[in-house]
């Protein structure tokens, strides 16, 4: 129970890294607001499990930030730990790229955790133990073809993370980042089920040679979450089982 008497919000909890990190927080105590997009089976997706509330809503939305703190403040009276986990990913090279397709990385990615974080950190200040929990990407380090947007949005996050933690830590608040690496979710699974070739690529490129998991990433967010990760802070912790030891 090492979140027992925290109150957290989870973004993008309807699949992936947000469900696992949501169910791993609960079952560790904590009162979760599980916060996806209308579209998504959010508001089924933790039926029957304890400690979960879902709410359905975009965290682009205008006002969003604030509705979502909002809810979690009267639902559960305070506010301790903000996981700012939902993302979008897509291919685009940079000369082909729309404004619509760069601003949408942009938003999803960067905006809304630095929304978020804003709404949230007068309840954190009152939280013995405050924590932003951001989630970037090995590919805010590195990058692919047609990342272009991804890659900027994640890099982001670190600069947003690490200003954070500066800023914050008088407070005493926290301010973490994950690096995941290849991990199988939403995100991927379609790609890979249709390219089985390129999912085994990703599995033999990590010294530990298999992708991914939701759950490896949700015990890395659990322990920065946690008391454990008190003197932790404007870190990056790479989740990728090693993926990015190569050149
Ligand atoms: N899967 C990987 O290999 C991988 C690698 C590096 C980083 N990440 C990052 O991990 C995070 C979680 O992604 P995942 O892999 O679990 O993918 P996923 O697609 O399974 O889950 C992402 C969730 O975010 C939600 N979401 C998207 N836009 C939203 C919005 N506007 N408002 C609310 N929710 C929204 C989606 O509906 C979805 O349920 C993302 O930030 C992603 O960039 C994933």
């Amino acid at each position: 129970m090492r979140l027992k008497d925290r109150a957290a919000i989870v973004t993008g909890a309807a699949s992936g890294i947000g469900r696992a990190t949501a169910e791993l927080f609960a079952g560790e105590g904590a009162q979760v607001l599980a916060v996806d997009v209308p579209a998504s089976a959010i508001a089924t997706t933790f039926e029957g499990v304890a400690g979960v509330v879902p709410l359905a809503l975009s965290i682009t939305d205008p006002g969003a930030a604030e509705r979502i703190v909002g809810e979690a403040v009267a639902r559960f009276g305070r506010l301790d730990i903000l996981m700012n986990n939902a993302g979008v990913s897509g291919r685009h090279l940079v000369d082909q790229i729309s404004d619509d397709d760069w601003n949408r990385h942009l938003d999803v990615n960067l905006t809304a955790q630095m929304k978020l974080s804003r709404a949230a950190i007068p309840h954190l200040r009152k939280s013995p133990a405050g924590r932003i929990v951001n989630v970037a990407s090995v590919m805010a380090e590195g990058t692919d073809l047609g990342l272009v947007a991804y890659c900027a949005s994640k890099a982001g996050v670190m600069g947003l993370t690490r200003s954070l933690a500066l800023e914050l830590g008088r407070d005493g608040i926290t301010a973490n980042y994950l690096l995941p690496g290849a991990i199988e979710t939403g995100m991927t699974k379609p790609l890979w089920d249709a390219r089985p070739d390129v999912a085994d690529i990703w599995a033999k490129k990590s010294p530990l040679r298999r992708r991914g998991q939701p759950i490896d990433l949700a015990r890395a967010a659990l322990f920065l979450a946690s008391d454990e990760a008190a003197f932790i802070t404007g870190h990056g912790l790479n989740v990728d089982g090693g993926l990015m030891l190569r050149v």
